[in-house]
């Protein structure tokens, strides 16, 4: 692109310091261009993009070089001046500095500090090119096809979507229930160029074996009872689009073995058809189960798994991105509060807190679940920490160790609520009892069982 070009526009009414800067210049720009008076620098401003313009301050003209450093860089901003001042005149280069100049060149001019200051200046555009592409990126990543996350495993999985949306890559997506597997699947078809054909989704979790065939293949008029017309199966809807394989490690073996034979065949018939058919399809499917696991006791065939795990994409939890916690939550609140025509609701910085510590075990829908029910329930405009669901606010800060019993995993929960409950009522002990529902005693007595002094 043209904006990549070192372009320096030179600025004075000496033609012999022109000429001296602009032979003096050669290759420390793309493009070197004079001008003799501020009118003939703005015309050739507004015509030609320049990144560096260097002006003499004193120029016999109507406008002197600190008014047209003022209008260059209302003009445009991102551009770096740099001005010529007479040897010795401090105050000139301080307010051409002060006017928003990058630097300044004193007369007589020495060409080897003149080439050092433009290539200081050349950095320091490139530099600024490269923080915008990356704002640019940033802002793009921050988002694709509504799946927020800025965090850093967010941001590879957006990265792995575009590059492999537009392939015909077989992708796999692994991810705990609620992570957005579906969400990803969406946005690799909507980012391919199958977009505008269908995204067909089937559920393989929610199927009864007896009736998979049929809903993968379709079937024929009358090929068993209840088959009252020919029906054309997920396969043949998606042709020329993505067939997204939902919950596809719930399949039983047998369907497993056909589902196989399908992908690799690439061709299929009804039930009780006979016609060989071809279908166009990409498929993408998703679990949330762990594979290894799967195939090592059988459950889940490794053939049939290699064909699908081209590429696979791992989504993960939402208690190891809680960075993204936030985000979520102003998302979630931002559409709800429209659907349900509330004024937009703050979350209370304790309970944003208690948000950011939850386990979170149904990821982000159980978090868009809980937004919406906050929504829809709460009358005041303020969401604070005792609002939350109680799971959340016990939950929050927990983490799981899977190897403590029942009771200490109690204990440990009831010494975290009541710890909090303190700090939350100023260590008030009453308050305290009334706000866990409590009496008095037994809050003394738990204060002095867990140490709580
Ligand atoms: N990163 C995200 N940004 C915005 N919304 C999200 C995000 N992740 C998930 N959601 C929302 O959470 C809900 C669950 O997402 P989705 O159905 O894609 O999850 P899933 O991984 O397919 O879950 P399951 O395994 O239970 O089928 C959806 O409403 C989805 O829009
Ligand atoms: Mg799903």
């Amino acid at each position: 692109m043209s904006s990549d070009l070192f372009r320096v526009l030179i600025v004075d009414d000496e033609p012999n310091i022109r000429s001296g800067l602009a032979k003096g210049l050669v290759g420390a720009a793309d493009l070197l261009e004079t001008a003799g008076s501020p009118d003939e620098a703005l015309d050739k401003f507004s015509k030609d993009l320049y990144q560096l313009v260097i002006a003499d301050v004193r120029l016999n003209s109507n406008m002197d070089g600190i008014q047209l450093v003022r209008e260059i860089l209302h003009r445009r901003p991102q551009t770096a001046v740099i001005v010529i001042t007479a040897h010795g005149t401090v105050e000139t280069a301080v307010e051409a500095m002060r006017a928003g100049a990058l630097d300044f060149i004193s007369k007589p001019l020495d060409l080897n500090l003149v080439r050092q200051q433009v290539r200081k200046a050349r950095e320091h555009y490139q530099l600024l090119i490269e923080n915008q592409r990356l704002r640019n990126q940033l802002a793009n990543a921050g988002e694709i096809s509504n799946i927020i996350g800025t965090c850093a495993a967010m941001q590879d999985v957006f990265h792995q979507i575009r590059q492999v949306a537009v392939t015909e890559a077989t992708v796999m997506i692994h991810g705990e229930s609620g992570t957005g597997k579906e969400l990803v699947a969406r946005a690799l078809h909507d980012l391919s160029d199958r977009s505008a054909a269908p995204f067909v989704a089937v559920n393989l979790g929610a199927m009864p074996e007896a009736l998979l065939e049929s809903e993968l293949f379709g079937h024929e008029k009358g090929a068993f009872s209840g088959a009252m017309r020919q029906k054309p199966g997920c396969f043949e809807q998606a042709h020329g689009g993505t067939l997204f394989l939902d919950e596809v490690t719930e399949m039983s073996s047998k369907s497993q073995v056909d589902l196989l034979r399908v992908l690799e065949a690439r061709q299929f018939t009804r039930v009780g058809g006979e016609d060989i058919l071809q279908s166009d399809v990409r498929v993408i499917s998703a679990t949330n189960k762990s594979v290894d696991e799967l195939i090592d006791d059988g459950t889940f065939r490794d053939d049939l798994f290699y064909r699908l795990n081209v590429i696979p994409i791992h989504i993960p939890p939402l208690r190891q991105r809680r960075e993204d916690i936030p985000l979520l939550v102003e998302h979630f609140l931002q559409h709800f509060c429209d659907r349900h025509h509330r004024p937009i609701k703050q979350v209370a910085p304790e309970a944003m807190q208690i948000l950011v510590a939850s386990h979170w075990p149904g990821n982000v829908r159980q978090l868009r679940n809980v937004v919406e029910r906050l929504v829809v329930t709460l009358t005041g405009d303020v969401i604070h920490g005792d609002d939350l669901p109680p799971e959340l606010q016990m939950r929050a800060g927990a983490t799981v160790a899977p190897a403590v019993t029942l009771s200490q995993s109690v204990e440990e929960c009831e010494r975290e609520t009541i710890s909090a409950a303190l700090a939350a009522s100023d260590f008030h002990r009453e308050k305290t009892a009334k706000r866990l529902g409590i009496s008095v005693r037994t809050l003394h007595y738990k204060m002095g069982r867990y140490g709580l002094h």
